[in-house]
């Protein structure tokens, strides 16, 4: 397995694989690299001839007073995990490589970005789509691999790549978990001792919304039940708790299924999001 800095080295390999016949496949992470993203490596390794993981904290897509230089780089292990996944190449540029000094572009896909977390971090998803359209451009790829766990990231790339004709498939992957339910993440490295053994009570209130849905429940009355379980938890602050139509991320306040209820709640400063998709 290559760790390579630049795009012309991509791109390279990326000619290099093809020109044997095999199909590609990319894996757009941040690094600080665990089992979801293990999971998504997996599937692609799995699916493609050769697989390309790309780790690139972006800059982008964190807004002011969000935790950019907190975030965790761990590239040493995160190669570690990827050559033993039986990835083939890791590309872990430095932002100057990625953007340039003038880059002037930025793609925003409207509707399904607003909602959500789009609310409450407004330069997020244009960061997100920005860099992912340059990804996608870079290495060509016939697969993309994302997780459920941000769903709504999930939705705003498939529709980036449906309106900008983007060759390239994107496939969704399950959320890894810990035994306890909590969804694995970067950012649960920032969590105390006492925030840690808290935080499933996340899922354990979305599980009871989607209880909840399968019984007949509204959206409005589905989001009560999860906000209800989420507020006995008094370490968890919720943000938002919003059931949505799964493709157009709609409101489904008075409607029934199939709907994807989203939450985003503060454990003292980490910001842990969840869902559950509950069909028809
Ligand atoms: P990052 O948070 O590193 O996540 C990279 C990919 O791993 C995303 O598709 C995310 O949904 C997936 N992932 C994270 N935790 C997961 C879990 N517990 N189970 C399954 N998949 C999981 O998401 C980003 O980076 C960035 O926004 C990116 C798309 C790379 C653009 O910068």
């Amino acid at each position: 397995m290559q760790v390579v800095r630049t795009k012309a080295e991509v791109r390279k390999a990326v000619r290099a694989a093809r020109a044997q016949g095999k199909s590609v496949g990319l894996v757009p992470t941040m690094g600080a690299l665990h089992a979801g993203h293990r999971s998504l490596v997996d599937t692609s390794v799995a699916n493609c001839d050769f697989t390309i993981v790309s780790v690139f904290v972006n800059p982008t897509q964190f807004g002011p007073g969000e935790d950019l230089d907190a975030y965790p780089r761990t590239l040493e292990a995160d190669a570690a995990l990827c050559e033993a996944a039986g990835a083939d190449l890791i590309f872990a540029p430095d932002p100057d490589e990625m953007y340039g000094a003038a880059a002037a572009t930025t793609v925003h896909v409207s509707g399904v970005s607003e909602g959500l977390c789009g609310a409450f971090r407004p330069v997020h998803f244009d960061g997100v789509t920005t860099v992912v359209c340059k990804l996608l451009n870079i290495a060509a790829v016939d697969r993309a691999y994302f997780g459920e766990k941000d769903y709504q990231q999930l939705v705003v790339i498939r529709t980036m790549v449906a309106d900008l004709d983007i060759a390239t498939e994107i496939v969704g992957v399950a959320t890894v978990r810990e035994p306890d339910g909590l969804a694995l993440s970067s950012r649960n490295k920032y969590l105390s001792d006492q925030q840690r053994a808290a935080a499933p009570s996340l899922r354990q209130a979305l599980l009871a919304g989607a209880k909840a849905a399968a019984d007949g429940a509204s959206g409005c009355e589905a989001e009560q039940v999860v906000a209800d379980v989420l507020a006995a938890e008094p370490l968890f602050r919720a943000q938002y708790i919003s059931a949505v139509d799964p493709d157009t991320l709609e409101p489904r306040e008075d409607d029934g299924l199939p709907m994807v209820i989203a939450a985003a709640a503060y454990m003292g400063e980490t910001r842990l999001i969840d869902n559950i998709r509950v069909e028809g």
